[in-house]
């Protein structure tokens, strides 16, 4: 059996007030016995999400890693050891935003997720197609490629020590959402890739759902048989919403 995982991406939001305000919530959260979460603030409140989550059932992750996994001379990067060290256990790759809007290649991200690895951090793959791609009916074709780049890149056992997470680039948040079967259709996909390498990695691999993930289409989505949980953007900023989502995780 898969466990559920809910994770929270913050992105580039917070203050130290607000991530104060958003750990005393989360501390106040009961998480059920079968649903893993984690949360992914900046790299400057990962140190203060760490203090103020000790004790707690929440994980705590990076958004990005630099390519190599040891200290260096790599200005404005950070170090999966260095990550470590600070007791994050994750690592988000490869998220859209990253591949868009910073310019990150497979290459690059490929480096990044083995380096997680290297370090003893799950990597969490994101791919996705956009709107376009959709439109174009090629979305199985992008995420497929997307998942084979790093297959190839690395072989397919790196995928039982890695999270995979499907975020269409079209419901980020945007509101829109995929519907259950729509998400559900590539997260069989996903899984069926990994399959045609590896039965028992493709069984035990995690695949999330993100894209406008809400308390209130939830239940329906983590309702899917190849759905294991979700990555949630802007509900994961207020810990009631989140708190709800991970409820509606446990069921
Ligand atoms: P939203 O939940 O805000 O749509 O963001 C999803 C996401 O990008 C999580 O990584």
């Amino acid at each position: 059996m898969r466990r559920t995982m809910v994770a929270g991406n913050w992105k580039m939001h917070g203050t130290r007030a607000s991530v104060a305000e958003l750990i005393t919530g989360l501390s106040a959260l009961t998480v059920p016995s079968g649903v893993d979460v984690a949360v992914f603030p900046s790299f400057l409140h990962i140190g203060q999400a760490i203090d103020g989550l000790k004790g707690q059932a929440i994980a705590v992750g990076a958004q990005n890693v630099a390519v190599q996994p040891e200290q260096g001379a790599l200005t404005g990067e950070v170090a999966s050891s260095q990550l470590a060290d600070a007791g994050c256990t994750l690592v988000l790759v490869g998220h859209s935003e990253r591949r868009q809007l910073i310019g990150e290649s497979d290459e690059v991200l490929i480096r990044k997720f083995a380096a997680a690895q290297a370090q003893g951090l799950t990597p969490v793959l994101c791919v996705g197609e956009t709107l376009e791609q959709r439109q174009a009916e090629q979305t199985l074709e992008v995420v497929g490629r997307q998942l084979g780049s790093v297959i190839e890149a690395l072989g397919i056992e790196v995928f039982a020590r890695a999270v995979i997470a499907y975020e269409p680039v079209w419901a980020i948040g945007t509101g829109l959402t995929a519907t259950p079967q729509q998400a559900q259709d590539v997260h069989a996909a996903i899984r069926a890739q990994l399959a045609a390498e590896n039965a028992e990695v493709a069984q035990g691999a995690r695949l999330l759902y993100g894209g406008s993930v809400k308390a209130a289409n939830a239940v329906e989505l983590f309702g899917m048989p190849d759905i294991d949980g979700g990555l949630i953007g802007g509900a994961s900023l207020n810990a009631d919403e989140f708190g709800a989502i991970i409820r509606a995780a446990g069921n």
